[in-house]
């Protein structure tokens, strides 16, 4: 076989170990040393030039120069492109630092929510959850909302058919406690609900509740006062002070809104309660004799506190957070800074 032939041989074994290259260091290496290495086939060929005519020499120096050249420039390429592949070559380096996997923490609504439902357990509070898609009696009816009553309009409904809704609020919870256990009943429902109002820094169609219920025989006010107090006061200290306002929820009569002194300026006066040194942070009451009998419980012989507070707020008040939408964006940079 001429020389020129067996050239053009090794030229096509050549690109085809070129492109089956599998790009480590020692792969490149065997190319190079298999090709034009001392011993290698291109240097053998031009080994046997010596018995060749002047004729014969001439033109197979031609042919197998430019595949000389040709294969110093795949030995360059392959070096590049070992160099750009380092990473995905199977060198594994075990002197080299680890990638430390990133750490997740508790979102501040799930903090808050824990460190008060843990206060509201150590009183013996049960901690209950609830649907967020509800039906209309759950959400409303069972309530004390009658159909078409105004009290309906205080909360912008998603609807999702007639019946069926997103929940306004936490307080659905109390009724399926009701249904599902008989007194005493002493039930913590946090939980998201929802509410088609405008959205701005103070609003937003997603928020939070944490709702509370105790039902018993002879359960008066003054329990609820206490109980609240002692809330108030493990949670944002022994200093605070309590004031319950007369108001209406459809739900409980009496009811009441329960405002603290200030905790960022202890009552004197600051930006954040505007001036007046008290804070607004739950609405509660006696649970309304309709909403009793709804769950077949006898309101002649029992009675019952409930209340309902919004997490976000106090979550808001407590780390200085002036956007209640920065809570459901998601932004990791946000979140990293609780924990
Ligand atoms: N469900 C009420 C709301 O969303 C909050 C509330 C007020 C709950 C008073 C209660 C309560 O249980 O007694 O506005």
């Amino acid at each position: 076989m001429k020389i020129t032939e067996r050239a053009e041989i090794i030229r096509r074994e050549m690109e085809s170990d070129f492109f089956n290259n599998r790009l480590d260091f020692q792969s490149v290496e065997e190319f190079r040393v298999k090709y034009i290495g001392k011993k290698g086939l291109i240097p053998g060929l031009f080994r046997e030039f010596g018995s060749l005519s002047s004729d014969e020499k001439q033109e197979a120096g031609k042919v197998v120069n430019i595949l000389k050249k040709d294969a110093e420039k795949f030995v360059s390429e392959l070096k590049q492109k070992s160099e750009s592949d380092k990473d995905k070559t199977d060198f594994f380096d075990p002197s080299l630092p680890g990638l430390r996997p990133d750490v997740g923490n508790l979102h501040p609504i799930s903090i808050t929510m824990r460190e008060i439902s843990n206060i509201f357990r150590e009183m013996g509070f049960v901690v209950e959850f609830g649907p967020e898609v509800e039906t209309d009696y759950y959400n409303f009816q069972a309530l004390n909302f009658p159909e078409n009553h105004p009290a309906r309009d205080m909360q912008d409904t998603f609807f999702i058919s007639e019946d069926t809704l997103l929940r306004t609020h936490t307080s659905p919870i109390q009724v399926r406690s009701m249904q599902k256990q008989k007194p005493p009943i002493r039930i913590l429902a946090p939980g998201r609900v929802f509410r088609n109002e405008a959205i701005s820094p103070r609003s937003y169609c997603v928020f939070h509740q944490i709702e509370g219920l105790y039902i018993d025989e002879k359960v008066t006010f003054s329990e609820l006062k206490s109980t609240l107090e002692i809330f108030a006061k493990s949670y944002f200290g022994n200093d605070v002070k309590l004031r319950f306002r007369p108001s209406y929820f459809p739900f409980t009569e009496p009811s009441a809104e329960v405002d603290i002194t200030c905790f960022i300026c202890g009552g004197n006066g600051c930006r954040v309660c505007k001036n007046t040194g008290w804070l607004e942070i739950l609405g509660c009451g006696m649970v309304d004799p309709n909403v009793l009998k709804a769950s077949n419980i006898d309101p002649e012989k029992y009675s019952g506190y409930a209340f309902g507070m919004g997490p976000d707020r106090i979550t808001m008040l407590k780390y200085g957070i002036d956007d209640i939408r920065l809570f459901f964006d998601g932004d990791i940079r946000f979140l990293k800074q609780f924990s």
